[in-house]
């Protein structure tokens, strides 16, 4: 097959609007990733994504952020504060497991620590399965502990989510309860629009288990990333502290992050028919583009010669996001994009009335604890991904957070 690679932030974009292109990074994680949303093409993916787009809104968003996720973070942190630190990634992994279950439709009926590390585990497994192309273990090895991890999260998990949406539904239909009352995630809004979608059983559950993943790792990672620059950036300089305690500046921050950080440094699509691809030529059908995201994020002509630094000041075109592509763009662009990134607020607003973002939520509350690496327990890099993650990031807490 020809490979060609695309690097400039213009190209790269004109390339993810493009509907004659598709998705091709997921070959390899099949075992999550066949036939779900992020691998569907054309009419197949309009038809399923119309669906699921019906949980991914505004004002949804805005009621999360306020009213559920403040919950769900200070009982997250609260062993934390208590230790006065500990490892950023598992802290990451156990307030966003909990952001997918519930947009996914994933009950935790217990709600105790156990069920929780389970569920990680589970959805770092899906994880690793679906971003296989990037992995340096072997692939049979993934392919056959995914397998595993799907039948436990099948049985334990998205069964008995399943039977008790069904019986909602039912009874919402019986009018014994409103439609109000049913839950507000995938899962159900999948159910209630499979007459038209007419998906089997273990579809449903491949994408309740796509759904997972899809947020998790990327949100902890965004987390740590942007934490890691903030650090760096912030230094001993007293004004610079100051201005974190604004939570619009530290949402900038965030994006600027994201910028420099895509959780996926590359996006692959496959034409589908001769063509022309800006950056790469003519090409006939069945030819692989790669799309270099992380380069692209850095592209001098669009984000200036000091590119590859973190300026959270940094003066972007009107035409272009702040975080640049990390969310995509184009038929594929991420559902969850507000929901972690917020509504960016012009410097100055009232950060109350502003949808800052599940990231910038929580980047705030490690700020007010006085978050800090600890010098003789550095971050640890992924050695099981090319991908540039940490396997750990200890941090100690050198504030109560209040
Ligand atoms: C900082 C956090 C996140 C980042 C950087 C991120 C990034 C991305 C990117 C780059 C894509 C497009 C991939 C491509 O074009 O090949 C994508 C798609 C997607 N993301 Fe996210 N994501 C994040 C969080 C989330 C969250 C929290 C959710 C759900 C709760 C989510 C749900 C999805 C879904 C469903 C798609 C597929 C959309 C489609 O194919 O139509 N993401 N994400």
């Amino acid at each position: 097959m020809n490979i060609h690679r695309i690097t400039s932030f213009s190209d790269c974009e004109t390339a993810l609007r493009n509907r004659d292109l598709k998705q091709a990074l997921y070959d390899a994680g099949k075992v999550v990733m066949d036939g779900v949303l992020l691998t569907l093409h054309g009419e197949e993916h309009g038809r399923r994504r119309a669906v699921e787009v019906r949980v991914f809104r505004r004002n949804f968003f805005h009621y999360y952020e306020k009213e559920i996720f403040p919950k769900t973070l200070a009982q997250t942190m609260a062993p934390y504060r208590a230790a006065r630190g500990g490892d950023l990634i598992r802290l990451g992994y156990r307030l966003t497991v909990n952001l997918t279950s519930d947009f996914a439709g994933i009950d935790r009926p217990l709600r105790t620590a156990e069920e929780t590390e389970r569920l990680i585990a589970i959805t770092k497994k899906l994880s690793e399965g679906a971003t296989m192309v990037h992995s340096t273990r072997d692939h049979a090895d993934i392919n056959r502990e995914v397998t595993a991890v799907m039948a436990d999260f099948e049985r334990d998990f998205f069964q008995p989510s399943l039977a008790r949406r069904r019986a909602l539904i039912a009874a919402c239909a019986a009018g014994s309860i409103s439609d109000a009352e049913l839950p507000r995630d995938v899962l159900t809004t999948l159910l209630m629009g499979n007459d038209t979608l007419e998906l089997e059983e273990y579809q449903i559950l491949r994408e309740i288990a796509f759904y997972m993943q899809a947020g998790a790792h990327s949100t902890a990672n965004a987390i740590v990333h942007t934490l890691h620059e903030i650090l760096h950036w912030a230094g001993d300089d007293a004004a610079r502290w100051t201005r974190l305690d604004d939570a619009i500046f530290v949402q900038h921050c965030v994006h600027e992050s994201l910028r420099l950080h895509p959780a996926s440094p590359e996006a692959w699509r496959n034409t589908t028919c001769p063509m022309h691809v800006a950056g790469a030529g003519e090409l006939e059908s069945g030819e692989r583009v790669e799309l270099d995201l992380f380069r692209a994020n850095r592209d001098l002509a669009v984000f200036g010669a000091d590119a590859d630094r973190f300026d959270p000041d940094r003066t972007i075109p009107g035409n272009v996001l702040r975080s640049g592509l990390a969310f995509g763009i184009g038929l594929h662009t991420c559902l969850g994009r507000e929901l972690d990134g917020g509504i960016v607020a012009k410097p100055g607003s009232d950060p109350g009335e502003a949808q800052l973002g599940i990231v910038a939520l929580v980047v705030c509350e490690l700020l007010r604890c006085g978050a800090r690496t600890i010098e003789s327990d550095p971050p640890v890099p992924d050695a099981g991904t090319k991908r540039p993650n940490w396997a750990s990031f200890p941090v100690r807490f050198t504030k109560d957070g209040h």
